[in-house]
């Protein structure tokens, strides 16, 4: 099984000079490191949707693969959106992967049950993989409402299959489930490494009771990964990757992210 390592831009960088500048040291880093990272652990980074075209265009013909951070919930393709970007038009702008369903879309913009069921709908019509984020916030985390909340978020998967069966087959291929918890994202504050565990075995077994051929399920960890404690969460079997902030802003964390990945799947 390979890992999983995956840079959320988030609103950043600022300029285009900036990501072309993120780009070259991650592209330069990566050549040099292709053999440890490419067999055990796949890259993708999720540029801002102003900087997609650009990113997928640097990024052909190398080992990683470009993700947008969101698709509209309206429209698959075109609409009168103002402000939105359809699944369509971000395959067409070079990406293969969707985020969705970040806890700072659901706080932000209110992502509800039904507008992440459409987005998910959405990208799989356009063939987009997706990697879809969950996770219990600081008040829930202390009321230990984790699993409750999760199955919540989770029941969004099993609607779409009720649905839509015919995408059963597929799904493990394009779906990734990315817990993280509210309250680690950009604090420094980290659950343990046996809290994520249990969760991430939680979410396996909730999802493989959805379809037989999701027991297979690549899930996540994401909130303060960083240089110090990658190490710590890829020695965990039931942690298949991570989806990182913060430290995917410079290429030297996010590869060293990476390399922790790949040597705990060597
Ligand atoms: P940080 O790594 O900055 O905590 O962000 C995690 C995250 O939200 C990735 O989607």
């Amino acid at each position: 099984m390979q890992a999983w390592v995956i840079g959320n831009w988030k609103q950043n960088p600022a300029t285009s000079h900036d990501v072309n500048a993120l780009l070259d040291d991650l592209l330069t880093a990566v050549d040099t490191e292709e053999q440890v990272v490419k067999n055990s652990c796949r890259l993708m980074v999720a540029p801002s949707c102003i900087h997609l075209a650009a990113v997928s265009v640097r990024l052909k013909d190398t080992s990683v693969l470009c993700a947008a951070q969101d698709i509209s919930a309206h429209s698959a393709n075109t609409g009168a959106y103002t402000g939105d970007c359809s699944a369509q038009q971000v395959v067409d702008a070079g990406a293969t992967w969707t985020i969705l369903g970040h806890s700072e879309r659901r706080q932000y913009h209110q992502e509800s049950h039904e507008c992440l069921l459409q987005k998910l709908t959405h990208a799989l019509t356009q063939n987009l993989g997706v990697v879809f984020c969950i996770g219990e916030t600081q008040a829930q985390y202390d009321d230990k409402q984790t699993l409750p909340v999760i199955d919540t978020q989770l029941s969004v998967i099993k609607d779409l299959l009720a649905q839509q069966p015919e995408l059963t087959a597929s799904l493990s291929e394009r779906l990734i489930i990315a817990y993280e918890p509210v309250w680690a994202i950009g604090t420094g504050k980290v659950p343990t490494v046996a809290e994520v565990s249990a969760t991430h075995q939680h979410i396996k077994q909730t999802v493989a009771g959805f379809a037989d051929s999701l027991d297979t399920m690549t899930v996540l960890y994401g909130g303060s990964v960083n240089v110090d404690n990658a190490d710590s969460f890829a020695a965990d079997p039931m942690i298949d990757g991570a989806l990182v902030g913060g430290a995917s802003l410079k290429a030297e964390s996010f590869l060293a992210i990476a390399e922790a990945f790949s040597r705990a799947m060597a």
